[in-house]
């Protein structure tokens, strides 16, 4: 077969892809880096007789006309798996162009392939090889799967997707039209980390043995963590996102991966997200394994990675342990994402540890991230019987098969000292302490 002759064949221009879209399609796209920027861009463009059109993102990288003006009311609706800041804004603004997808990483693609007929999917995907493979670069997690399971598979080949290994390839024979881009890959820049979240950072590293294999995600928490790990010996990497940190980590001999136990050897992640320097990092690079999110975020499997520590972020959590990650109240922020699933498998793991990092105060000191109770409407994202670890800057708190009144204690003990009082008398009078 002469691959390029049907590589050729399936070339078409951006304008031929919208025509294909009609009214109550529902349409899903790759997610963060993995999305196909020239689609999303011009999605708006199609004919305005064109109704209830579904798409399904997640971290969009941009604010898309199709869901940030009022005209794409009724038109579009941009169901998102994980918010950024234009998608809060939107809905701020009270337009109606925005949903919410509740879902653990690792379930994404079977849900939703599981709830409805699926007529498209748009992603990108790095340049084709001789045999006709290409590959969906630096996302499959809930990409491949979605993929297979529709009719219509439109890619954006790009010329600066790094071509990655593991699970990532799709043949041309699979893919039904292809538009050829160059536009350069999304970059995030890195968060410097305040004096509070080197404080919290060094707790956190203090608590990461030698051969642990970890997950940390993006942010000034997670950056500080991984400026603490430098010194460590043997830490291997098994991550639904592979960030820049791990390359600095990696480049410092702090990660060899050598003594993982699951996938030795390797960094497994699902999406890479980050900077250039990363995306250079990942191109071609045999010693990175990306896998499939329900593979990679299963509880089960990260649990098979003995010494496995995760380190998430949170807003708020009550003081007998349920933690809020994704919203301030009944108001949406970001998304459960893989908070859960990681948190799971590292509580599951032999000699495993969940962190939870936050600071102790939010809003300028006005207000404590730990509360009495959640606010009306706020989703857990980690029901207390799950929590293990919770650090701030004021120390760490070992729930673990705790108490009621124990943890309401160590919580207290790790919250700002200008809250304990309120805290303590407030826990009182709920009357379980
Ligand atoms: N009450 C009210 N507002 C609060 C608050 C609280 N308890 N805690 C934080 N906020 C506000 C902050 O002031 C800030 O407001 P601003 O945007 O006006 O400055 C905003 O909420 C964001 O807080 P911040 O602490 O800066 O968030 P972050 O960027 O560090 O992200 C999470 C933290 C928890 C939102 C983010 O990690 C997340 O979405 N996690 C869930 C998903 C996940 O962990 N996935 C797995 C890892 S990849």
């Amino acid at each position: 077969m002469n691959w390029k002759e049907i590589y050729q064949k399936k070339k078409v221009r951006i304008d031929y892809v919208l025509n294909l879209v009609h009214s109550n399609s529902t349409i899903v796209t790759g997610m963060a880096a993995s999305e196909p920027q020239i689609f999303l861009s011009k999605l708006h463009e199609v004919p305005p007789s064109l109704q209830d059109i579904n798409v399904f993102t997640c971290l969009n990288m941009k604010d898309y006309p199709f869901f940030s003006t009022k005209e794409s009311e009724g038109r579009f609706i941009n169901n998102s798996w994980f918010y950024n800041g234009s998608n809060r804004k939107v809905v701020l603004q009270g337009l109606k162009t925005m949903t919410y997808v509740p879902n653990n990483l690792h379930q994404a693609a079977t849900n939703l392939i599981q709830s409805r007929k699926i007529d498209m999917y748009v992603g990108i995907a790095s340049p084709m090889d001789k045999n006709g493979y290409l590959t969906l670069s630096v996302g499959i997690t809930y990409e491949k799967d979605i993929l297979e399971k529709t009719d219509l598979v439109v890619l954006e080949v790009n010329n600066n997707a790094p071509r990655t290994h593991g699970d990532t390839q799709v043949h041309i024979s699979e893919v039904d039209y292809i538009v050829e881009t160059d536009y350069p890959m999304p970059e995030i820049s890195i968060v410097e980390p305040t004096e509070i979240e080197r404080n919290i950072g060094e707790r956190i590293a203090d608590l990461i043995e030698d051969g642990s294999t970890i997950q940390i995600g993006i942010g000034g928490i997670p950056n500080a963590v991984a400026q603490f790990l430098k010194n460590k010996k043997d830490l291997g990497v098994h991550t639904e996102m592979m960030t820049e940190t791990m390359v600095d980590l990696f480049e410092a001999g702090a990660i060899n991966n050598k003594k993982k136990t699951l996938w030795p050897g390797k960094f497994v992640c699902t999406f890479v997200l980050g900077t250039q320097r990363l995306y250079d990092f990942c191109n071609d690079n045999p010693g990175i394994l990306m896998l499939r999110g329900n593979y990679v975020n299963d509880p089960y499997i990260i649990s098979q990675n003995d010494q496995m520590v995760s380190i998430n972020t949170a807003l708020m959590l009550d003081i007998t342990g349920n933690v809020c990650s994704e919203a301030i109240g009944a108001r949406h922020f970001s998304g459960t994402g893989g908070q859960l699933d990681t948190h799971r498998g590292a509580v599951k793991s032999k000699n495993g540890k969940g962190i939870i990092a936050l600071r102790s105060t939010a809003k300028g000191g006005t207000i404590s991230t730990i509360v009495p109770m959640l606010p009306q409407g706020a989703p857990v994202t980690i029901p207390r019987q799950e929590l293990d670890y919770v650090v701030t800057e004021h120390g760490v708190a070992h729930l673990r098969g705790k108490t009621v009144r124990e943890r309401t204690l160590e919580l207290i003990g790790v919250a700002s000292p200008d809250f304990r009082n309120d805290l303590k008398n407030e826990a009182q009078k709920i009357g379980i302490i």
